[in-house]
């Protein structure tokens, strides 16, 4: 298949694209710089310039790839401020609500067979009620905290087009906690960084659920869907999710730092905000029974445990 990949040259694309190109399909990735096309070329894609926000140029892009598939990966996340959640996502919110519907558009002038989009499972998407592990049937959060409402709303778009997109077999994975090379989470960077360094507190009772899933592993799933997935909704997360008080004196153990220090709700509250302490201590995790059996996926790491030591 002619498969168009938006969001080409970032964590996931640079995972998924040459799984698409070994599997025999012809990408066409797409970045804004000129500067990032020698690396698309490298990955095996044929490289596209264009800018996500300005319609003109994504039709024109696609336009010319003629794809069967397009998949959305574009986020802007960069640095998070967990204080500052709403402003450090709006250019993030922009891509899933304006570069949702750009693509969409495109994607319906020449007519794809599917439409890919990547959507959220972890950080507090699901409700903050009942089961611990929630399924895709379960209901997203229906009261986010104040500073997480942009990222809800923006979500819930994409969600909303790219299902509602009858013309098209519209597909959202919604991922975990990315880990993995080129994620926040790898060796060297930000997340692990502030574990290593004692700067990752464990927050109240730690009874947040968090899913994880190793970047390589979403995008063996994100093939999977690109090739056989139909309408609908996906958690790619892996087998084990694990409250905050289970997950983050592990890793800290398995990078040799010490044990996390320990701080009561509020002054989580105070330093994270209301969203980083609801993550601490609310959010719930996600069951990956659908994908593994629509999509015929595994991942390869099943659980972080022994994901991140690797
Ligand atoms: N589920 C999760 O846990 C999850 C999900 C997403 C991201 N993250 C993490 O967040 C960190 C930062 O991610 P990031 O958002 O900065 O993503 P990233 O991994 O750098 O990827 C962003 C992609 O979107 C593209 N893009 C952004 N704005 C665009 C625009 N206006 N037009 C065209 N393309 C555009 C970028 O292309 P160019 O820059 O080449 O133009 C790039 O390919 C990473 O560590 C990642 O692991 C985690």
């Amino acid at each position: 298949m002619r498969v168009f990949v938006a969001g080409a040259t970032g964590a996931i694309g640079r995972q998924l694209v040459p799984r698409l190109v070994d599997a025999g399909h012809a990408v066409h990735g797409m970045t804004r710089s000129e500067s990032k096309t020698a690396m698309l070329a490298e990955l095996g894609a044929v490289p596209v310039v264009a800018d996500a926000l300005d319609p003109e140029q994504v039709a024109e892009a696609v336009a010319r790839a003629r794809p069967d598939v397009i998949v959305h990966q574009l986020t802007a996340i960069g640095s998070i401020d967990m204080r500052h959640m709403d402003r450090d996502f709006a250019l993030t919110n922009r891509l899933r609500t304006e570069g949702t519907d750009h693509l969409l558009s495109a994607g319906q002038a020449v007519g794809v067979q599917r439409f890919v989009a990547q959507s959220v499972a972890a950080y507090g998407a699901y409700e903050r009620t009942g089961g611990a592990v929630k399924t895709e049937e379960d209901p997203l959060d229906p009261t986010p905290v104040r500073k997480m409402r942009g990222i809800h709303n923006a979500i819930r778009h994409l969600e909303t087009a790219v299902l509602g997109a009858e013309w098209t077999e519209g597909i959202v994975l919604r991922y975990g906690v990315f880990y993995g090379p080129g994620t926040a989470m790898s060796r060297g960077a930000d997340q692990l960084e502030m574990i290593r360094n004692r700067k990752f507190p464990l927050v109240g009772d730690g009874a947040g659920v968090w899913s994880f899933i190793h970047v390589a592993d979403a995008a063996d799933a994100t093939v999977a869907a690109v090739e056989h997935g139909t309408r609908g909704v996906y958690n790619v997360v892996d087998d084990d999710p694990a409250p905050v008080a289970e997950w983050l004196p592990a890793v800290a153990e398995t990078l040799g730092a010490k044990k996390p220090m320990r701080v009561p709700r509020f002054v989580g509250r105070l330093a994270a905000g209301e969203a980083g302490a609801v993550m601490m201590t609310e959010v719930r995790g996600a069951s990956n029974a659908k994908a593994k059996q629509e999509l015929a996926w595994r991942p390869a790491h099943s659980s972080w445990r022994q994901g991140l030591a690797a």
